[in-house]
């Protein structure tokens, strides 16, 4: 079973409450008792030390008046009413007794009439005598010669203090219990005051779905705890409007660079059945269709690569000797960049292992190669170098070609983004560079690019290199 915060910030506050007061009662109560007891303690020890100067005379013996306490309260103004007094021989016979005890005797326990003949006094409490409790000083009278002459007994009843304590305990346990109500009442109205905001804040995201997300949830005091929550969610929430938008954009553009080809297609297939073309004009058009046809293809292999890309967030890393395919891919364009009339200038240094996979690798150098001699006019030239800085494996491709004018240089790693579809004719699809982004974010890498209109671009990736060990594996 759970329960909401508020429930449990209010039964904590509440408890702790609870336990302090408690706590704070004991002890008020042990220290009154104490003071009490002690008060009482030594009226009675006053009261029995004048006792002893009135029954011992002067060679030691017990001289015991019959009411002898009226005579002490007469002629010593002692204050006898209240208390008990009791005069023992040493054997423990009672000797003579006030007449407050109207001819009740006051208790002599075992250990007490021991420690008295040992010549020490006693301090006890007896709940048996009577209804209220008893103090009871039990004092031997000590005489050097004849040694103990006497047991005094002075006792006083608790009568008041009971009745204090039994009054106070029903007070402070009604003052108790009343506090915690109210405090706990109060507790749960703070609690509910202080959490107000968090149900707000559920009750707002709960309204929030994918078609709703430019909502956000408002921001009363933007630096406590609730502010900080509300704006970290508005975050998340602007992170997940901006991939939703994302992915719309491109199922748009997805869906129109499939769709054109089909349109053109069609357009021909019709025009072709509608008029009585002969086999040349037929034959035309379906070179023309079959030119669509592979423009389809590129586009879906590049959904295809991008859609695996996004699933193989961290695909299969192994060491591979980047120089090694570098070389191999440049090998493979020179014939084409000859045809074009393009110089191909290859630099590689030796021995650069990054951790990844040699495919996807492979079809970064490709589009970016593919790029530049695409992008670059007949009797150009382009460069490839590959060379280590630091933990990075930097690979550069740069051409003497078009270039790309500043302003649409953010955008020339989007998806479907084009420059200027006239500048080549309708070839590519512009995936090229949103997939090698892709890739190599997905190795832990980054691509830059720097560009002149008319003079010429340069695309610049770094790669992290791999670890010592690694490298010794592929040695
Ligand atoms: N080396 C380059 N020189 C000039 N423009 C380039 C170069 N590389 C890329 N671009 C521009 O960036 C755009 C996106 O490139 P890319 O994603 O490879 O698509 P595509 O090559 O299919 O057009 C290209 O359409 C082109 O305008
Ligand atoms: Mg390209």
């Amino acid at each position: 079973m759970t329960f909401s915060i508020r429930t449990k910030l209010t039964f904590w506050y509440t408890s702790l409450l609870a336990i302090s007061l408690i706590l704070f009662g004991l002890s008020f109560f042990y220290a009154l008792s104490k003071i009490y007891m002690n008060r009482i303690d030594r009226e009675i020890s006053s009261v029995a030390g004048l006792m002893v100067h009135t029954i011992v005379e002067p060679p030691g013996r017990l001289r015991l008046p019959k009411n002898f306490d009226i005579i002490l309260e007469r002629f010593f103004g002692l204050r006898i009413r209240g208390n008990y007094i009791q005069v023992l021989t040493p054997d423990g016979r009672v000797a003579g007794r006030s007449s407050t005890l109207e001819g009740l005797e006051l208790p002599l326990t075992e250990s007490a009439y021991r420690r008295a003949l040992d010549g020490k006094r006693t301090y006890e409490t007896v709940r048996t005598f009577g209804v209220y409790p008893v103090r009871i000083l039990t004092l031997p009278v000590v005489v050097k010669k004849t040694g103990l002459v006497a047991i005094i007994q002075v006792a006083t009843s608790l009568e008041g203090m009971e009745e204090i304590f039994h009054y106070m305990i029903y007070f402070f346990s009604f003052g108790i219990v009343l506090s915690i109500i109210i405090a706990g009442g109060v507790g749960w109205f703070l609690a509910g005051k202080a959490l107000k905001p968090v149900d707000e804040m559920t009750r707002i995201a709960r309204r929030i779905t994918a078609e709703r997300l430019n909502q956000r949830l408002p921001i009363v005091k933007p630096d406590d705890e609730l502010g900080r929550l509300a704006s970290t969610f508005n975050e998340m929430i602007a992170r997940l409007e901006r991939s939703f938008r994302q992915i719309k954009q491109f199922t748009a553009d997805a869906s129109h660079e499939l769709k054109t080809p089909l349109t053109v297609m069609k357009g021909e297939v019709e025009v072709a059945l509608k008029s009585r073309a002969d086999e040349k004009e037929l034959r035309e058009v379906l070179v023309s269709i079959l030119e669509e046809i592979d423009r389809m293809n590129e586009v879906i292999k590049g959904l295809l690569t991008l859609a695996r890309t996004d699933v193989e967030e961290a695909t299969i890393k192994e060491p591979v000797s980047l120089d090694g395919i570098v070389q191999e891919r440049c090998e493979q364009f020179k014939k084409l960049a000859n045809t074009k009339g393009l110089k191909l200038n290859i630099d590689i240094e030796k021995d650069v292992v990054v951790l990844a996979e040699p495919v996807r690798i492979g079809q970064v150098i490709y589009n970016l190669v593919d790029n530049a001699i695409k992008y670059t006019p007949r009797g150009g030239s382009i460069s490839v170098t590959l060379n280590k800085r630091g933990r990075c494996a930097i690979l550069r491709v740069s051409d003497t070609g078009i270039g790309i004018p500043e302003e649409e240089l953010p955008y020339i790693f989007d998806r479907f983004y084009r420059v200027d579809k006239a500048r080549t004719g309708g070839s590519g699809v512009g995936l090229g560079l949103s997939i090698c982004k892709e890739i190599i974010n997905t190795y832990g890498g980054k691509i830059e690019v720097e560009s002149k209109p008319n003079e010429g671009t340069t695309f610049t990736v770094y790669l992290p290199l791999a670890e010592e060990h690694t490298m010794k594996e592929v040695d």
